[in-house]
């Protein structure tokens, strides 16, 4: 704690000296004579507290604190007027220009100590406050960053879950495009031996035409080749193959424009419109071989508005949910209903599960969505989870303002 003492008298800096001393009242205590050499100290240096006299020659104690009033000081010392005039009017000047007390001289020891160790105690706590700020301060500075880093390594997670789901789904996949494409294959075998049926029933109409004049004997000639070559089935059979082909590479392109859609690494802030229930449809092509041996699933699908989602994000949900269910009923899994959105829980053998995926869903919905997820099971009799989210962009907005 720096003090200087402002005072014309030497007399009364001493007086003044002696008595914080005498209090051992801690500090350092500096001198200036007039208001002058007051201003100059206060600049080149750190001073915590002056008692600064009302009356001196060159500058009164008044036009001190003006000069000061004007600074902007990051931490402005405090003043405490020394006066022995007890005129009211200049004393609410010197409160008006930031003083925070006055001593009346002749010094009564015990005024004299009690309001500068008021002071002093006030100082402190500024001090200890100031610190305490800028604690807090870089401790939520430190926050933020951790926050920033925490989401950064969130979204990493989410990415990663997403392609060990892509890369365990791959396989499944392939084979689910293999089967409508080995029958298109086969059919164009067939294709490929009717389109040459074709062509021999017409090299052998033109043939015909040139051997028989006679249009019955044409005709009858006709007959036999149209029978030989057995082209009534051709013809019956030749567009059902070819509506069958498209069938089938139909729900190939399905397949790889699902697969396509899951597998994109989905910006985690764009929030679109979406219908569900088309959701839902291309969720169960991209798990259909893990689910199709395991069970039957049934759809009761039901009008839904278009929900403000992010897509990618509400399918990898889904995925999650469906395998899930689909292992659960492979492995007769016990529900341990209090830690299944923990992350890393799982009970699957090691190697096996990450334990990440019903975490992460729980994240996207709750925290992306502002939406709920619940589960309600019973061993022996099943699980069923339900997820809800705004399906109004205002809605999600206003929680935000909240
Ligand atoms: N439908 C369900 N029925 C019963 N138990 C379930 C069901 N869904 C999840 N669980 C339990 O919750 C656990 C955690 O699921 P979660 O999806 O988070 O991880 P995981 O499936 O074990 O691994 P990962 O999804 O990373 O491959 C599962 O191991 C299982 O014990
Ligand atoms: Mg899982």
């Amino acid at each position: 704690m720096r003090i200087l003492i402002v005072e014309d008298s030497r007399i009364n800096q001493f007086i003044a000296r002696d008595t914080l001393i005498k209090y051992n009242i801690p500090c350092d205590i500096e001198f200036a004579m007039d208001g002058e050499a007051a201003l100059e100290h206060i600049y080149t240096h750190t001073i915590d507290l002056v008692l600064l006299d009302i009356i001196m020659p060159k500058m009164t104690g008044l036009q001190v604190l003006e000069q000061l009033h004007q600074i902007k000081f990051v931490d402005p010392p405090k003043v405490i007027m020394l006066t022995t005039i007890s005129d009211a009017k200049i004393l609410k000047a010197c409160f008006d220009l930031g003083a925070v007390d006055y001593i009346k001289r002749p010094f009564e020891e015990m005024d004299f100590v009690s309001r500068v160790n008021s002071t002093i105690r006030d100082i402190e706590n500024e001090n200890a406050m100031r610190q305490a700020k800028i604690m807090l301060e870089s401790q939520n500075a430190k926050l933020l960053e951790v926050n920033e880093t925490l989401k950064e390594t969130q979204y990493h997670l989410v990415q990663k879950e997403k392609l060990v789901a892509i890369g365990e789904l791959a396989a499944g996949i392939a084979h689910e495009i293999n089967n409508p494409l080995a029958f298109v294959i086969s059919n164009f075998t067939n294709i490929k031996q009717y389109v040459d049926r074709f062509k021999t029933f017409i090299d052998a109409s033109m043939d015909l035409t040139n051997q028989h004049d006679d249009l019955s004997k044409f005709k009858e000639a006709m007959l036999i080749k149209w029978r030989e070559l057995d082209m009534a089935f051709v013809f019956e059979d030749f567009p059902e193959l070819i509506v069958d082909s498209q069938k089938g590479l139909d729900r190939v392109a399905k397949i790889v424009s699902s697969m396509r859609n899951f597998a994109r690494l989905s910006d985690e802030n764009y929030f679109e419109y979406v219908d569900i229930n088309e959701l839902l449809d291309e969720v169960l092509i991209v798990v259909n071989n893990e689910v199709k041996y395991i069970a039957t699933v049934q759809k009761e699908f039901n009008p839904c508005p278009p929900v403000y989602c992010n897509k990618g994000q509400i399918e990898q949900v889904f995925v999650n949910l469906i395998i899930n269910a689909a292992h659960a009923i492979k492995s007769n899994d016990e529900a341990h209903l209090s830690n299944i959105f923990d992350p890393f829980f799982t009970t699957k053998p090691v190697g096996q599960g990450t334990g990440l995926g019903l975490s992460i869903s729980h994240n996207i919905v709750v925290d992306k969505h502002h939406g709920r997820i619940s589960v309600d099971s019973k061993v022996g009799l099943g699980t069923c989870f339900t997820i809800e989210i705004p399906y109004r962009y205002e809605e999600i907005n206003l929680e935000e303002n909240t």
